[in-house]
C-alpha cells in the first residue's frame, strides 16, 4: 500500500523569508523605546507589541521592514512571570494603555531600561549605575487630564485604537479621574441625545474644584480649573497643557529646581508657569517663553495672582524667540526646558548653545528625543550631574525624566 505523506508545515523562516500574517515563535528579552518587546529570531529582530520580558509567545507578523518585524501576540506559550491580566476590557484595542499586562514594578523596571536604552544608543553615554524612578503614589485613576475621539457615524466615543486613526468607544477608562470619568459618562450621554454630530474631538481637564470640557456642554465646562501646589496656585483650562499625574508634581518640581537660585533663569516651553512661579521666587529675573497663546495668559495671570513681577512671559515658537533674543539675555544662570514629546526643536537648540547657561534642567516625556538632545548638549561640553525617572503616565510606556547638567568649563 502506497504510504501518504503529509505536506510538512514548513517554519515560516525556513525560506529566508519573513512575510506579514506568518506566525513565529519567540522569547521576548526585554522592553525596549516604544514599549514594544524584542526578541530575535532566525536573523530577524521583532518589536512585539503588549509582551513582557521573559514571555514565550507566538507572534502574529504585522509588518516587515528589511530585517525588522514588527508583530502582535498570536499566543502566550509560556507566561513570563512579569505578566498580569489586564484588568481593562478594552485593552488590546484601545492604543490608550500598553502596559497593563506588567505587574507595576515590571513596568517601572522596564522604563528604566528604555531610559538606559536611549542614552547608550541615542546620546552615546554609558548610562548611570543606577537610576531612580520614583513610582506614582495611584496606579489606576490618577490621569486629570484627557483627549476623546467621536466617530459621528458609529457614534464611537473614546481614544483612538493601537496604531490606528480608528476611535475605541470606552464607556470607563480605569486610568482618569473619577471627575474625568463622570465627564466621560456624561460626554456619552448628550452624544447619545443627538448633540454635538459634528464634533470630532473632545478635551477634559480636572483641577481642586472641578472638571471642564472642550468644547463645553454646559457653561460650569468653560471655567478655569486651578491646582494648588507646593505654596502655590495654578490656574489653566483645557486649551492648555497641564501636568496629567498631580501627585507626582510637587516631588517632580523639587528635582527640576534642587537648589536653583541666582540672578538669571530661563524658563522654555513654560506652559501656564509650572515652574515660573517657583523660579520666580529663587531668580531676580526670570524669562519664560510658551507657543501657546491660552497657556501665557494663565501664566501671565498666575504670576500676577502671585505677586510676582521679577518674570516675563512671551508667546512665542522658542527656536525663533531664542534666535531673535538669546544674545541680550546672557549671561544665565540657570535654563529650565520642558518640550513636548518631540523635544527641543533644532534652532531651540542652538540658542541654548548661543546662550550657554552654566545649568539646564531638561525635563522631558521622551527618553528617545531627550537623548538626541543630551548627545548635542554633551558634544558642546555638558557634563550629566543626575538622571532620576518619574513614573507620571502607569500603565503606559511613557515615563518622565529629569536631568541636570552643567557646562563643563564653569564645573566646580
Ligand atoms: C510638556 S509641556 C510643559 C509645560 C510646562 N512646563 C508644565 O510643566 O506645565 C510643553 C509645552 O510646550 C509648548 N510648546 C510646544 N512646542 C513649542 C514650541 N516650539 N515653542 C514654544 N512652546 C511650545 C506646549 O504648548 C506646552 O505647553
Amino acid at each position: 500500500m502506497k504510504k501518504h505523506h503529509r505536506p510538512r508545515r514548513e517554519s515560516p523562516l525556513a525560506t529566508g523569508k519573513l512575510s506579514v500574517g506568518a506566525s513565529v515563535e519567540v522569547e521576548v528579552e526585554r522592553i525596549v523605546p516604544g514599549g514594544a518587546g524584542l526578541a530575535y529570531a532566525d536573523g530577524y529582530t521583532f518589536f512585539v507589541t503588549l509582551a513582557a520580558p521573559g514571555d514565550r509567545v507566538r507572534a502574529r507578523v504585522e509588518r516587515v521592514r528589511g530585517k525588522v518585524a514588527f508583530a502582535t501576540v498570536a499566543e502566550i506559550i509560556t507566561p513570563s512571570p512579569a505578566r498580569v491580566e489586564p484588568p481593562c476590557p478594552y485593552f488590546g484595542r484601545c492604543g490608550g494603555c500598553d502596559f497593563q499586562q506588567l505587574t507595576y514594578e515590571a513596568q517601572l523596571q522596564a522604563k528604566v531600561e528604555i531610559i538606559r536604552d536611549c542614552l547608550r544608543r541615542i546620546a552615546r553615554r554609558d548610562p548611570p549605575a543606577e537610576i531612580t524612578i520614583t513610582p506614582s503614589p495611584a496606579v489606576w485613576r490618577y490621569r486629570s487630564r484627557a483627549r476623546w475621539q467621536h466617530d459621528p457615524v458609529r457614534q464611537f466615543l473614546g481614544y483612538y485604537e493601537l496604531a490606528s486613526h480608528r476611535v475605541c468607544d470606552v464607556a470607563e477608562c480605569p486610568v482618569v479621574l473619577p471627575e474625568v470619568q463622570a465627564g466621560l459618562s456624561r460626554l456619552r450621554a448628550t452624544l447619545a441625545d443627538g448633540e454635538f454630530d459634528e464634533t470630532e474631538e473632545f478635551q477634559a481637564v480636572a483641577g481642586d474644584d472641578g472638571v471642564s470640557l472642550l468644547p463645553p456642554l454646559a457653561e460650569e465646562d468653560a471655567r478655569e480649573r486651578f491646582r494648588d501646589l507646593a505654596g502655590e496656585r495654578y490656574r489653566f483650562d483645557a486649551d492648555c497643557f497641564f501636568q496629567i499625574n498631580h501627585a507626582l508634581l510637587e516631588p517632580l518640581l523639587a528635582e527640576a529646581l534642587k537648589d536653583a537660585s541666582g540672578e538669571t533663569a530661563l524658563d522654555l516651553y513654560c506652559g501656564v508657569g509650572l515652574f515660573t512661579l517657583p523660579l520666580a521666587r529663587r531668580f531676580a529675573r526670570v524669562t519664560a517663553v510658551e507657543g501657546n497663546a491660552a497657556a501665557t495668559r494663565f501664566a501671565h495671570l498666575n504670576l500676577a495672582r502671585a505677586g510676582l513681577t521679577n518674570a516675563s512671559v512671551h508667546t512665542a515658537r522658542v527656536g525663533e524667540w531664542l534666535a531673535a533674543h538669546a544674545r541680550r539675555l546672557a549671561p544665565v544662570d540657570f535654563l529650565l526646558l520642558d518640550p513636548p514629546r518631540a523635544g527641543a526643536e533644532p534652532e531651540a537648540l542652538a540658542g541654548i548653545l548661543a546662550l550657554r547657561p552654566r545649568r539646564i534642567a531638561y525635563v522631558s516625556c521622551d527618553p528617545a528625543t531627550l537623548a538626541r538632545d543630551l548627545r548635542a548638549l554633551f558634544d558642546a561640553g555638558y557634563t550629566l550631574d543626575s538622571l532620576r525617572a518619574f513614573d507620571m503616565f502607569p500603565q503606559t510606556h511613557h515615563v518622565e525624566t529629569v536631568v541636570h547638567l552643567t557646562a563643563a568649563a564653569v564645573k566646580t
